[in-house]
């Protein structure tokens, strides 16, 4: 069988980013790792990142994969260069694609960005695009809330109205022309940020961004040997499911929950 593509994510969210791929690469095979039991990353310190990651990192690593995506914005902004400590495979987080699209797509050099609070602290967006696009100037915005929100079912619910316009009021008088959805979650927020916005902004979306650069580094093959995808999680298989599908539109499978703590530590 061949070598698989390893992706992780504090949850079920960086499903929109294996989605992403999946339209790309059909023809690979891919592991997903979801942290479904210590979600949500965002409001976490910068060592409890780093430290969750590793362990999901290493997680994947055991499965002979060949190259990881991290799809969590959080630990790609934060822990991306511990993770290549672990291993010579190739790791891509989606800050740099992301900022990349973002870059490709301003005229005014005006960008916003919206993301977990640890994503915005850590400030990696601002340095991507900078080293890009050294004359941007960079507006950003934690949005916490969108996170439960998004796993609430809460798509286009009154109360992700309130709370979206509330957060986005802030790039009212920024004049940005293209906003980063930092985040594995906001993609799916995506027509209720564009209604706000008023249409007037470009939404650079990090798991097409991601999909994108993967196919630099990645051919695209197409092939008859059977492709299977394999998803774990370290809790709540039932949730994870049941969020997966209005993602996916299906339910993945198989979906198998791992323990943490006792394989993991050294
Ligand atoms: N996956 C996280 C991210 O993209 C969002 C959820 C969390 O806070 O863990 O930043």
């Amino acid at each position: 069988m061949k070598q698989p593509i390893g992706i992780f994510d504090s949850g079920v969210g960086g499903l929109t980013v294996y989605k992403a791929i999946k339209r790309a690469f059909p023809a690979e095979n891919i592991i997903y790792f979801g942290d479904t039991a210590r979600v949500p990353y965002g409001p976490k310190s910068e060592n409890t990142i780093i430290e969750y990651s590793i362990q999901n990192a290493r997680f994947l690593l055991q499965k002979d994969i060949k190259i990881l995506v991290v799809a969590c914005n959080t630990s790609s902004a934060v822990a991306l260069q511990e993770l290549e400590k672990l291993t010579d495979i190739p790791i891509i987080g989606v800050i740099k694609p992301g900022s990349k699209l973002a870059t490709d797509s301003t005229h005014n050099n005006h960008i916003g960005v919206i993301g977990t609070e640890g994503t915005i602290r850590s400030e990696a967006y601002n340095k991507a695009i900078k080293s890009i696009l050294p004359e941007a100037e960079i507006f950003s915005c934690a949005c916490p809330l969108f996170v439960p929100l998004v796993e609430e079912g809460w798509l286009n619910h009154p109360v992700s109205r309130i709370v979206a316009e509330e957060y986005l009021n802030f790039f009212k008088d920024k004049e940005i022309d293209t906003l980063v959805l930092g985040c594995t979650h906001y993609p799916l927020l995506k027509s209720l940020i564009d209604e706000i916005m008023e249409h007037k902004v470009k939404l650079i979306d990090s798991a097409d961004a991601i999909a994108l650069h993967l196919k630099t580094l990645l051919p695209v093959e197409s092939s008859t040997e059977p492709v299977m995808d394999r998803f774990y999680v370290s809790d709540n298989e039932a949730k994870f499911s049941q969020i997966a599908e209005y993602i996916l539109g299906v339910q993945p499978t198989p979906i198998k929950r791992v323990r943490l703590y006792e394989s993991w530590f050294e």
